[in-house]
């Protein structure tokens, strides 16, 4: 049998969790030929939750799932991970942005970085989850700097999947012809779905749609506010959708994204398209399906897209001044 994976997945009795381990486990995350052991991390508080989770993970039979070690203490959750989801963290309510959640989530992210580099595998990558997922990536990264920069994302890809969806209904076609849309920035209600560079069924979306104003409007609104909706809506916030779009992340990172094709992940910018070196942003990435990834080139960044992405890495860069005060950045 091949040598399983380990995969970590923190916060890992909550909402997102329940929706996470099934389908890492029946292979949904590296493949149907890759077993996996799933290393769970908890707080104490949670751990009889957690307890009833590794039961029912038991209790599917799942033939790829070659162990599970469920734990609070962070060095052994992280021990030869290839693969941390970094989920558990609280989420907000409704009336909040995801940014009032830097001084309550923000502390969790500084020691799971230090455990990272201390004990997982040499070939891990990360994935933040948990809001604001930028910044506590950027949190994280800053405390594990044996860690190459590269191996650091934070998810925007809960958007990439909205925006599509929004840009489908409207011209009555299939998300599948979507191509191309990227979230440039921040998780947050400053994000920029970027309809301009995006096309579908191989025509622009602006042409597709026709109607500037609903792109330059209500559409933008709409992903922006899609997680306060669902709030607002449920009571409580996306989970679901948002494991569903971790594993979407994963997946398009370890396949060859198609030439006319991009996913939306937020990375450590190198200054590509003038973005400040050293934050987690959203860009266009494309992955080469061994472990590489780029920033994808070409995008037309014209007057009204860069003031929209100025806006977005206006707020991470006070994000990453509010932690600096806060103490939080290695
Ligand atoms: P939840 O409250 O249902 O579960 C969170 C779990 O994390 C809980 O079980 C809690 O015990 C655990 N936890 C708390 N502190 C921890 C720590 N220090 N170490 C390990 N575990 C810890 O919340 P949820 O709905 O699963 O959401 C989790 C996070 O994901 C929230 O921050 C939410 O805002 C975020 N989120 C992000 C996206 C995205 O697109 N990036 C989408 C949806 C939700
Ligand atoms: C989402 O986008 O659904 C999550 O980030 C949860 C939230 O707070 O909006």
């Amino acid at each position: 049998m091949t040598t399983p994976v380990h995969v970590t997945v923190t916060g890992a009795a909550g909402q997102i969790g329940y929706q996470l381990l099934f389908r890492i486990a029946s292979g949904q995350l590296l493949g149907p030929d890759t077993p996996v052991v799933l290393r769970l991390l908890e707080i104490e508080p949670a751990m009889k939750a957690l307890e009833g989770v590794v039961m029912e993970l038991d209790d599917c039979a799942f033939p790829l799932l070659a162990g599970i070690e469920a734990t609070s203490d962070l060095d052994v959750a992280f021990n030869g991970t290839s693969w941390a989801l970094l989920v558990g963290s609280v989420p907000r309510k409704a009336g909040m942005e995801r940014s009032d959640l830097l001084g309550v989530n923000g502390g969790i992210f500084k020691p799971q970085g230090e455990a990272i580099a201390g004990h997982a595998a040499s070939d891990v990558r990360i994935l933040v989850v948990g809001n604001p997922c930028n910044t506590n990536c950027l949190i994280a990264r800053s405390h594990a700097p044996e860690v190459p920069a590269d191996r650091w994302f934070s998810m925007t890809r809960l958007d990439q999947n909205r925006a599509e969806t929004q840009i489908a209904k409207r011209v009555g076609t299939g998300v599948a012809g979507v191509k191309n849309l990227v979230i440039w920035g921040n998780h947050s209600s400053t994000q920029f779905p970027d309809f301009a560079n995006a096309t579908v069924d191989g025509v622009p979306v602006v042409d597709a749609v026709n109607d500037r104003a609903w792109l330059e409007g209500e559409f933008i609104t709409t992903v922006q506010k899609r997680g306060a909706a669902i709030i607002e809506a449920r009571g409580a916030s996306s989970a679901a959708s948002a494991a569903n779009a971790a594993i979407d992340t994963v997946v398009s990172l370890t396949t060859p994204t198609p030439a006319d094709d991009c996913v939306s992940v937020s990375v450590t910018s190198r200054g590509e398209y003038g973005i400040p070196e050293g934050l987690t942003f959203g860009f266009p990435v494309v992955a080469d399906g061994v472990g590489g990834w780029s920033v994808k080139e070409g995008f037309e960044i014209d007057e009204f897209s860069r003031a929209k992405i100025q806006l977005t890495v206006d707020e991470l860069v006070g994000e990453r001044d509010e932690v600096v005060k806060l103490g939080l950045l290695g």
